[in-house]
């Protein structure tokens, strides 16, 4: 199967996006200039993945000014907070909005606003795809034969700019002949995992098997899995790494199997304001994604349900953090090269 969807496009004003809720049973796309239906995409994660995330954001600040007469400074600061506020975790949205917040800044009397702001947004886009390769670059190293590699949600395309950032490192390691099968976690409770790293690796032509979150310590202790890389939503100073539930009980499990556990994510999901994890603001989630599954109601809705999006997998479990810049390894110092 040929590898032609494009998760982020911005073509003669418009924003678009594969809706990632619908894959991969439908490939289907969303066309907007409206910010508010952006803000709403990324909040109900129709385009998730923390560099994605970003990139969308940029591009709906952009959007912000297609059209606009009026007081631009509290647009800009209405356009930011209600892009803010739809995913905590992601620091790449924060990045990326901070981005887009110094172009407005030069530019909020100038009558070149918009393109400006289009320019940069696009920039941030071309940055992350130059991100991903050297990522991938970056990692092959840590494959030191033909592995099978356990990975958890989606890290690929889907969740970037450009190939991707865990995902990116395995079909690095796979065309050089690295990376023989992928163990893909489905991911609980939104299936990233079964349904996009699925759609990716099934594109790919990568070797693969689906298997229910629980089921990777089995696999572990039987000596299947050699290797387990993720990606990182939030990493603080000290390596402590934010990514989707389930990441923490991956890499715990990868130490007590003592079975190399990476993490692969762009210097920008790196967070100097966060000295530890304890610091990383983790998302909540609304009941009924654990209630129902794809609207169909599996358990009664006044249960009480506790929803993290994300855990904080302690930096002492992560065997190297691999970034655009270099791989690093534990103890964490972003700081310097080692
Ligand atoms: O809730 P999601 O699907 O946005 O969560 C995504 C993840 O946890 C990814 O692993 C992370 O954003 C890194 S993506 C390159």
């Amino acid at each position: 199967m040929p590898e032609n969807f494009k998760t982020i496009d911005f073509k003669n004003d418009e924003l678009i996006l594969i809706n990632q809720t619908k894959l991969p049973l439908v490939e289907e796309y969303i066309v907007t200039d409206i910010p508010e239906r952006i803000a709403q995409a990324i909040e109900n994660l129709e385009v998730r993945g923390a560099p994605a995330i970003g990139i969308t954001a940029a591009y709906a600040i952009t959007l912000c000014f297609k059209n606009f007469k009026g007081d631009r400074e509290e647009h800009f600061n209405n356009c930011y907070k209600l892009l803010a506020a739809t995913r905590p975790t992601a620091v790449n949205l924060f990045w990326a909005l901070d981005e887009m917040k110094k172009v407005f800044l030069e530019n909020k009397t100038s009558p070149d606003l918009y393109p400006r702001l289009s320019e940069r947004a696009k920039e941030i886009h071309e940055e992350d795809i130059r991100m991903c390769d050297a990522i991938a670059n970056n990692g092959l190293g840590i494959f030191t034969s033909e592995m099978t590699v356990l990975t958890h949600c989606n890290t690929g395309k889907l969740a970037t700019g450009g190939g991707g950032t865990a995902l990116n490192v395995i079909k690095k390691g796979f065309d050089e002949g690295k990376v023989k099968f992928v163990y893909v976690d489905e991911t609980r409770p939104l299936l990233q995992g079964s349904r996009l790293t699925a759609f990716e690796l099934d594109k790919y032509g990568i070797p693969f098997a689906i298997i229910t979150d629980s089921a990777a310590g089995m696999l572990m202790c039987q000596g299947k899995i050699d290797l387990a890389i993720t990606g990182a939503d939030r990493i603080a100073v000290n390596g402590d790494s934010a990514n989707k539930i389930g990441t923490y009980s991956v890499a715990a499990l990868c130490k007590f199997h003592n079975i190399p556990f990476y993490i692969a994510a762009p210097m920008s999901t790196v967070d100097s304001s966060c000295p530890t994890g304890n610091e990383i603001k983790i998302e909540l989630r609304a009941k009924e994604e654990i209630t129902s599954v794809k609207g169909v109601q599996i358990t009664r809705n006044d249960y009480d349900v506790f929803s993290p999006a994300f855990d904080v997998t302690p930096s002492k479990l992560i065997t190297g953090i691999i970034t655009d810049k270099q791989l690093y390894r534990f103890p964490y110092d972003f700081s310097k090269p080692k």
